[in-house]
């Protein structure tokens, strides 16, 4: 041992220093939860785009390849390929996919919205498709949202063409609970949440879906989890309340996942944003993961997109953007910072 360089002794004496995981997806993997980010097939040939994708993320989302306009843009046509895009880049990279989403007012084909269908027709296309959409994924889906927004903030029930207008013939929430044993009937072994926004603190929107949740629990329907999609702005400050919202689902024995995190914050023309506010942005990324992150049902954390460059928001909210943790050149910002040190820290 004379000879032997210290740096090697202490090596063989203490054995290798564990490494600080670098990536959103390392830290994840070592913490043992999902990490995940919505896609856009279209993109996945722009080499940064899909490498820092697979370098970051445990799981990926179709951003709007899976939702029915897209997917069944006719009464017997099913676009696939863009999604099963998806699914094989996820596969290839070793990473889960959630499906998004069977049931929504939003992104329905011209040919339901404008198809003047009774209930009882809108009864079997929805059956159908989402049969036919879930079989399709069968065991290369962990995770559905089956149904998507259903509530009003007030905590009353939305009326959608799939609720009340017509609706499918089932008063209350005995659509949703349809929806739900449609999708398990097609995939027994994936997990089905029930996902909506602005329901991520105590409030009415949330007490209701709490309120479904527990009378499904109570009766067997097959939930299994609660997405907050979590799309904020800077003034988002209520994370006791978050706390106490996702306790009480856990309380349940549902999961509970993020899945649209996004932080808006104004930009100027060409999309930039204030050092300042990237600041005050990463503070509430952190507390949002941190809020989550102290349940074991909290399973996955996803941000709708991954890229300032290709985000939702400009075109949403005009003269706000930059949400995500990348910026458009791919550079990361103080939000995956402050992802990457909420999943660290235990
Ligand atoms: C958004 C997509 O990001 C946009 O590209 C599309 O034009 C509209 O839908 N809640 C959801 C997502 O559940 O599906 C929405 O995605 C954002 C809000």
């Amino acid at each position: 041992m004379k000879n032997t360089c210290p740096l090697l002794l202490a090596l063989i004496v203490i054995g290798p220093m564990p490494v600080s995981p670098q990536t959103l997806r390392e830290a994840a993997n070592q913490r043992g939860v999902k990490i995940g980010a919505a896609i856009a097939p279209a993109h996945l040939g722009e080499t940064e785009y899909a490498a820092t994708a697979a370098r970051e993320f445990n799981q990926v989302e179709p951003e709007n390849a899976m939702k029915f306009g897209p997917i069944q843009p006719g009464p017997q046509t099913f676009n696939w390929a863009p999604a099963d895009v998806v699914v094989a880049f996820a596969q290839q990279h070793g990473m889960a996919v959630r499906g998004h989403n069977l049931v929504w007012h939003r992104q329905n084909p011209g040919w339901i919205t404008s198809g003047h269908f009774t209930a009882d027709q809108l009864h079997s296309i929805l059956q159908d498709h989402i049969t036919k959409v879930v079989i399709h994924y069968h065991g290369q889906i962990y995770a559905w949202d089956v149904v998507n927004e259903a509530f009003n903030a007030d905590g009353t029930l939305r009326s959608t063409i799939w609720a009340d207008s017509p609706g499918i013939g089932m008063s209350g929430t005995a659509y949703i609970e349809q929806a739900f044993r449609w999708a398990h009937a097609a995939d027994p072994k994936a997990l089905l949440f029930y996902n909506d926004y602005d329901a991520e603190v105590m409030n009415a929107k949330s007490d209701s879906i709490y309120r479904m949740a527990k009378d499904f629990k109570a009766r067997g329907v097959p939930l299994d989890g609660i997405g907050l999609q979590m799309h904020f702005k800077l003034d988002e400050t209520r994370f006791a309340s978050m706390e106490a919202n996702i306790k009480r689902i856990a309380e349940l024995g549902l999961q509970v996942q993020i899945t649209e995190l996004d932080v808006r914050i104004p930009v100027g023309p060409s999309g930039e944003a204030s050092a300042a506010d990237l600041r005050r942005q990463a503070d509430v990324y952190r507390n949002a993961a941190e809020a989550c992150l102290k349940f074991p049902q909290c399973t996955a954390i996803q941000t709708w997109g991954f890229t300032d460059k290709y985000s939702w928001i400009p075109h949403e909210d005009p003269g706000f953007g930059a949400g995500l943790e990348f910026d458009t050149n791919y550079r990361p910002k103080p939000a995956f910072y402050a992802l990457l040190d909420a999943l660290r820290t235990r």
